[in-house]
């Protein structure tokens, strides 16, 4: 007690020293080897039966959350693209019929990708449903969001830059074991592209096989990373995403966006903007005039909390990709204060970094203040490259660590955020191998739109307690 006393208060005297220093994690894992687990282990099965769907995966099919869009992978033969379903296991006494596609890459020939829509769902309801014919068959299920409300209590899991490695499988496992309902995914999928000729498209059909067990239980919401792009004119493949888009659909039309690779959806109390790194965002793009009408579509009374996901994060302090964030910095977040983003998660660096909440829009080419600041307005940054692909982790942090850095560790791992009600979420990030009790950076997040006014008065003292606790844990390990 005496100790931990102590502890605080030099925590504390730390603190007024230098104003918001961040930590940075000193906790170094023995690291599994970064290679991708060999294709006939177990986790990589191909289901029993003569052309049995696999690759089983979902995603929100809607605006708001009362469709689904389901999609799989035939390989032998198209058969149907049907889907039977139901409020009970084993009775479905609804039908809807899909589509399928097909495509090359280099010699690689892909399966049938089936596609299914369902729509009309009751919110919060836990739905069966059924692929596949006779011996071939198999059953899943999912669970409808609660209807869109300001108060509806809803856990997201963030996982970005995930592999198909020895560690992807850990922060995939400890993720289903956090409770939370949906995944929130930042980019960059399988990592197929590190593979040439044949071996890309076999690697994505892994990968596929790989997430099912969490995936076609709940929906992944996808955003595209560098990963995807697979812009391989040695081989003649020059379209970009194309693997991806032929294999996880999106419900970009519902928001009115005219590509896959930017949306937005609605889900419990969330408003969620998914934006692409990769596709051209600067003034008059399609991207740039399609978030200009977006934020006209946000209606905090209804969604309080307001979320982007994108691949490249803008506030990072590592040494892998250091501002490479900087172009989308300079174009959107002027946006991203003005309209009071609550968090923003990204992926790419294959590590674990939050920041405080900072802005840097006082700068401009040829006046300013070049520095970030403190800035209640702004949103929080967590960067969750940390899924465990087979390139490995990005260990090294620059030094110092710089003021907008809150806290940073090279571990693998994933987050959550449990939203509450409209004014509280509780935010986790979760390392690798802890299980689940053990919560390496974890605060309360407040909301920016209804949470202003009780933010206002504890901003600072909560900021300095959830340093404080951050250390703390820190320090025990
Ligand atoms: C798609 O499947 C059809 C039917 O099996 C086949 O004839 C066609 O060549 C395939 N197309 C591509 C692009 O693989
Ligand atoms: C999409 O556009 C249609 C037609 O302009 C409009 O009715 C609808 O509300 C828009 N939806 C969204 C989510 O912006
Ligand atoms: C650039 O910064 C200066 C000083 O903050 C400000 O007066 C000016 O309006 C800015 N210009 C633009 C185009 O933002
Ligand atoms: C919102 O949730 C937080 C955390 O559970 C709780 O302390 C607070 O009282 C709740 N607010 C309302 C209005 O229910
Ligand atoms: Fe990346």
């Amino acid at each position: 007690m005496l100790l931990h006393l102590f502890f605080s208060l030099s925590v504390f005297l730390t603190l007024i020293d230098n104003g918001n220093a961040g930590i940075t994690s000193s906790f170094i894992r023995n690291e599994r080897p970064s290679v991708d687990i060999p294709l006939e282990n177990d986790v990589f099965a191909v289901p029993k039966g003569y052309n049995a769907p696999q690759q089983v995966h979902i995603t929100q099919g809607d605006y708001e959350g009362k469709a689904v869009l389901i999609s799989w992978v035939t390989p032998d033969k198209p058969g149907p693209s049907q889907v039977r379903y139901g409020l009970s296991e084993g009775k479905y006494e609804f039908t809807v019929e899909g589509s399928f596609t097909n495509y090359t890459f280099y010699n690689y020939k892909s399966g049938y990708i089936h596609k299914c829509f369902l729509d009309g769902l009751q919110y919060d309801t836990k739905y069966y449903y059924e692929i596949g014919n006779g011996d071939s068959a198999r059953n899943f299920w999912f669970e409808t969001p609660p209807k869109v409300d300001p108060d509806a209590s809803y856990k997201f899991g963030i996982i970005g830059d995930l592999g198909q490695t020895y560690n992807s499988l850990s922060t995939l496992q400890h993720y289903m074991n956090s409770g939370a309902k949906s995944v929130l995914f930042v980019g960059d999928l399988s990592y197929a592209d590190r593979y040439k000729y044949h071996d890309v498209g076999v690697r994505w059909d892994s990968w596929g096989r790989f997430v099912e067990q969490s995936a076609a239980y709940q929906p992944w919401m996808w955003s595209a990373g560098n990963h995807e792009i697979e812009y391989m004119p040695f081989m003649g493949e020059v379209t970009m995403f194309k693997s991806y888009l032929y294999r996880y659909p999106t419900p970009y039309k519902a928001s009115n966006s005219t590509s896959p690779l930017w949306y937005s959806i609605r889900r419990a109390s969330a408003h969620i903007i998914v934006l692409s790194t990769y596709s051209p965002f600067v003034k008059y793009t399609p991207q740039w005039k399609w978030l200009r009408e977006e934020w006209k579509n946000i209606d905090r009374e209804k969604t309080p909390w307001l979320i982007v996901l994108i691949h490249v994060p803008i506030y990072n302090s590592n040494v892998a990709h250091f501002m490479e964030g900087e172009s989308m910095r300079s174009v959107f977040e002027g946006w991203f204060i003005e309209h009071k983003v609550d968090v923003i998660f990204a992926g790419h660096v294959h590590a674990y970094e939050r920041s405080y909440r900072v802005s840097n829009i006082h700068y401009n080419i040829s006046s300013g203040d070049p520095y970030p600041v403190l800035d209640k307005a702004a949103p929080v940054y967590i960067t969750v490259g940390d899924g465990g692909n087979q390139e490995g982790l990005a260990s090294r942090f620059r030094d110092p660590q710089p003021d907008y850095s809150a806290f940073r560790e090279a571990s693998f791992g994933h987050s959550t955020l449990d939203i509450k009600n409209r004014t509280h979420a509780f935010y986790h990030w979760n390392r690798n191998d802890d299980g689940k009790k053990v919560k390496i950076d974890s605060f309360v997040l407040h909301n920016q739109y209804w949470g202003r006014n009780y933010q206002r008065r504890k901003f600072n003292k909560n900021r300095l307690h959830s340093v404080i606790l951050n250390r703390a844990s820190t320090a025990q390990l």
